[in-house]
């Protein structure tokens, strides 16, 4: 039977309430219920993409494995990131900013699969306008991609029972809207009841299913959690709107590591993999100059040589200025504490401004050795040799402390020309220096840096 009812809807996480919380009891989060009038066959929730087909228990032992290989994407960086290729019967969510390339991504995905069939539901955008961005993308485009503008699931259902497709993409969750509930697309519970529908749909025609959902700053239209549990995959696409590099960063895998990613450049003819990141972050300026050095850090498995620039000048107000891009600002502050303390440099009349290269934002603490390099050579005016790198955590009495993998990262400099790696001594253990050209500069504490660059 069908019947009305009303909900109050967390924003943020999406729980239920029958009554206006103030404060939400699962996520913490202050003023974030909504109301929303929802309208539903009860026995039907979920199901309405159920392609008729009868579940019973079974013996594991019964349950045959059939030997399903991953498709590859034809991008080798998204492949990475899936854990090695989509996996039949997956529900995979790329979740990201509105315009950061999350459409470009799977469209292009869509074109590059040449064996598959592939079904693009837009909500966004229509066929016309598909058609001019996948001209601009591929020459060759892939001929079963197939569009499809419509937003009723229950429409959509038919259509895929009719072609029959391989691989769905759905652009965007936020657009789609189930007949079963009453509230506007885009309310957390038709995104919650869509999403649980293509799970549905996922899992009894071993489809597999990628869902783009827009995520804002504020998570005001949805908040992402409330798909993630959802879901199996969730990736994560990212960047600076000015600048051509975008990550796409796995947040959950069930079937893969969640420490992979890839990286991409947007340019005009759409999303270009980038294979060797470390050459491209790195300016190639001629004369030296202060202010610059470079981290060997680590993002997800892959070691990345990334320059930090940073610009020390004398306050002209009086609070000195600390700004930083890509870096958290506390650990800036945290930095400069050390130096004033250990190296007696007089940063507290000082503005500090620090910037990593390319728009990338790197939680490594191995970028902290770095940075202090950085912020040293500018205050003493005095440029590193481009030859230099750095990989090593700041303690806060002034020690430097080891990171993981430092063989990777000695690998990865070693490969791209730097002749000095500077690290912490405690990494040094089990090194086996003869394999690298670089000379390895050990040291314990940041006062030696001073004097050994210097
Ligand atoms: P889009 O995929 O529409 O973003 P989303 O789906 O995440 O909202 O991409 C938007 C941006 O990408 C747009 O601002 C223009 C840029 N872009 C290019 O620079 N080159 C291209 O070839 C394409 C297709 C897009
Ligand atoms: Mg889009």
């Amino acid at each position: 039977m069908a019947k009305s009812t009303r909900f109050f809807y967390c924003k943020n996480c999406g729980y239920q309430s029958a009554t206006w919380i103030g404060k939400c009891p699962s996520c913490s989060e202050w003023n974030t219920f909504e109301q929303e009038i929802i309208h539903r066959e009860e026995k039907q929730k979920g199901k309405a993409l159920s392609v008729l087909i009868k579940s019973k228990p079974k013996s594991i032992s019964d349950i045959e494995l059939e030997e399903m290989p991953r498709i590859t994407t034809g991008y080798q960086e998204l492949d990475t990131v899936l854990g090695g290729g989509i996996v039949r019967g997956s529900l995979t969510l790329l979740g990201g900013e509105p315009g950061i390339g999350k459409s470009t991504l799977l469209l292009q995905m869509g074109l590059a699969l040449q064996k598959q069939r592939v079904l693009y539901i837009s909500g966004e955008e229509s066929e016309a306008q598909l058609k001019m961005r996948a001209e601009r993308i591929s020459k060759h485009p892939n001929q079963n991609l197939f569009i499809l503008t419509e937003t009723q699931t229950q429409e959509i259902v038919k259509h895929i029972q009719e072609l029959e497709p391989d691989i769905i993409i759905v652009d965007s969750i936020q657009t789609m809207q189930s007949t079963l509930i009453d509230s506007a697309a885009g309310s957390i519970s038709q995104i919650k009841e869509c999403a649980a529908e293509f799970q549905h749909l996922a899992k009894t025609t071993a489809l597999p299913v990628f869902l783009i959902g827009h995520i804002t700053k504020d998570g005001a239209i949805a908040g992402p959690k409330i798909l993630e549990h959802i879901v199996d995959t969730v990736l994560q696409f990212e960047g600076d709107q000015h600048y051509g590099y975008r990550i796409v960063r796995c947040i959950k895998n069930r079937f893969g590591s969640t420490s992979e990613l890839g990286i991409f450049e947007m340019n005009a003819t759409g999303l270009r993999e980038v294979t060797n990141p470390s050459e491209i972050l790195l300016s190639h300026h001629d004369e030296l100059l202060s202010g610059t050095a470079v981290a060997a850090v680590l993002e997800g498995n892959r070691p990345l040589m990334i320059e930090t620039q940073a610009l020390v000048s004398t306050a002209v107000y009086g609070t000195p200025q600390r700004s930083a891009t890509g870096f958290d600002l506390r650990r800036l502050n945290m930095l400069l504490a050390v130096l004033e303390k250990r190296c007696r440099f007089k940063l507290g009349a000082k503005d500090v401004f620090l910037n990593i290269v390319g728009g990338f934002s790197i939680d490594d603490p191995a970028i902290n050795l770095a940075i202090m390099a950085a912020i040293l050579s500018s205050t003493a005016d005095i440029p590193i040799d481009a030859k230099t790198c750095f990989a090593g955590e700041m303690g806060l009495s002034g020690e430097v402390r080891p990171v993981p993998r430092i063989e990777q990262r000695i690998a990865e400099a070693d490969k791209l020309g730097f002749q000095r790696f500077f690290l912490s001594k405690y990494n040094m253990k089990g090194i086996n220096a003869s394999k690298y050209q670089i000379q390895l500069i050990p040291i314990g504490k940041i006062e030696e840096l001073l004097k050994l660059l210097f």
